[in-house]
Parts: structure tokens; C-alpha cells; sequence
């Protein structure tokens, strides 16, 4: 069995057009011969300008959420169609931001994830406990409801083009990661819960990303965990240099 190990950025509400181009610019080099494959959720402003430069590169390009229609009266909102159209490969659903500032639910991110995937987009879904729900003991009830709502009448062949990514809410920008022991615990429950679904083979060629404050100096002991096959970083995603250096610590993985 060979998963394939992921890297994201999620830039979330940063960057302008120039600042993303550099980025690419810097990073495309640096990359050029990674075994690990290396996507950035970028702003919609920055979907089209950063997908150009990133053209020739290993870097794919694409977004960090959309609307579940295919066109409408919807003030403000983005559809599958536009992000492909922009050069979008990909789209991040059900991040904890969407779901408890924006209030999404499971149901709507289920929505979105077959809107994605009619159109082309490959998918990485996000799911993840607060701490109030780890601290009570919820996680295992928080994620299967989460994993399972949010993937209802996906089949085994779409999931194929879908990521999973663990981002424990109380790790998301707070400089205190889920320990590698309490991540892979973790992601081998969602694993399992995946098996539940899938069977096996869906479940051990899925890639599984941890996210919550991954940093250069954390990444090499979380992707050495059998069941950790990437991350999905925020704020460490911003800089080249430092954004490389993970990609790099995970480029030792081995399955
Ligand atoms: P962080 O964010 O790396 O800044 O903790 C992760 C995320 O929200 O995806």
C-alpha cells in the first residue's frame, strides 16, 4: 500500500496578487524535484494569477471554499464552475473556520463536496473537535458524525480524489499542535471510521493530512507517524522558505 503524502498551505485571508505570484516564484524552484506533492489553497483574487505562474511547476493551485450551487442569487458566494474556470484544482470544505465562524454545518459541506467533485475539483475535507469536545471525550462521536455526514453518497471511486485533513480546532493557530502520539491515535480512528464506510482498500489508500499549528520543527516527528500522510498548514504556509522546509521534512516519509 503507497499513499501519496500531501503538503498544503491554506493561506486563508492573506496575500494580495503581487505577493502570491512572488510566492510561487520562490517556492516553484524549490520544489522542483520534491517526492511529495505540494498544493496551496490560495485566495479567490489569487486563484487565476497564481495558477498562471505556477503553470510549468509542481505546485497545484487551488481554494479554500465554494457554494454548493451552480449559479444563482447568491450575494457574495463562489461556484465550482468559477474556481475550475480560474484554474482552481482543488477546494478545502468543511474547515473549522467555515464551520464555526460562518456556522456551516455537515449537511451543507456535503452539498459542496458533490458540487466540487461534478465539476472536477478534487476535494480536501477538514474535519476536527474543539476543545471543549476533546476535553469531554466527544472526539470519537465529533469526527465519525463529521466524516459521516460530510461524505453521505460520496462512492468509493470519488474518494479517490478526496484528502482528509484531522485539524484538531483547538491546534488551528494557537501554537500548540496535537502531540504526533495524540495525532496518529487520531488519525487512525479516522481511518478506521473510513473503513466503516469504504472497506480497507478506501481507507488505507486515503491520505490523511494533520493540520493545527505544523511548524518546521514539529513536521519531521508528526509525518513519521504511520498514519499521518501530510499536513495541511496555515500560518507556516506563508513564507517560502519556512513552507519549504516542511515540505522537506516530510519528504523523508516511507510507507
Ligand atoms: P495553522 O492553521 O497552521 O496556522 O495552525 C492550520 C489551518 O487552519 O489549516
Amino acid at each position: 500500500m503507497k499513499r501519496s503524502t500531501v503538503v498544503s498551505g491554506n493561506w486563508k485571508m492573506y496575500k494580495t496578487v503581487p505577493e502570491a505570484t512572488q510566492f510561487v516564484q520562490d517556492l516553484a524552484p524549490l520544489i522542483k524535484d520534491s517526492q511529495v506533492k505540494v498544493s496551496i489553497a490560495v485566495p479567490f483574487t489569487a486563484i487565476f494569477p497564481a495558477s498562471m505562474e505556477a503553470k510549468d511547476s509542481n505546485l497545484l493551485i487551488g481554494a479554500q471554499n465554494m457554494h454548493d450551487a451552480s449559479e444563482g442569487a447568491f450575494t457574495g458566494e463562489i461556484a465550482a464552475s468559477m474556481l475550475c474556470d480560474a484554474g482552481a484544482k482543488f477546494v478545502i470544505l468543511g474547515h473549522s473556520e467555515r464551520r464555526h465562524v460562518f456556522n456551516e454545518d455537515s449537511h451543507f459541506v456535503n452539498r459542496k463536496i458533490h458540487a466540487a467533485l461534478t465539476h472536477g475539483l478534487n476535494v480536501t475535507l477538514c474535519v476536527g473537535e474543539t476543545e471543549s469536545q476533546h476535553k469531554d471525550g466527544q472526539r470519537e462521536v465529533i469526527l465519525k458524525s463529521q466524516i459521516e455526514m460530510s461524505l453521505e453518497g460520496i462512492t468509493a471511486e470519488q474518494m479517490k480524489t478526496i484528502i482528509l485533513a484531522y485539524e484538531p480546532v483547538w491546534a488551528i493557530g494557537t501554537g500548540n499542535p496535537a502531540s504526533p502520539e495524540v495525532a496518529q491515535e487520531t488519525h487512525k480512528l479516522c481511518r478506521q471510521i473510513i473503513t466503516g464506510l469504504y472497506g480497507d482498500e478506501v481507507a488505507n489508500s486515503l491520505t490523511i493530512q494533520y493540520g493545527g499549528s505544523v511548524k518546521p520543527d514539529n513536521a519531521k516527528d508528526l509525518i513519521s507517524m504511520p498514519d499521518i500522510d501530510g499536513m495541511l498548514i496555515g500560518g507556516a504556509s506563508l513564507k517560502a522558505d519556512v513552507f519549504n522546509q516542511i515540505i522537506e521534512a516530510c519528504n523523508v516519509k516511507e510507507y
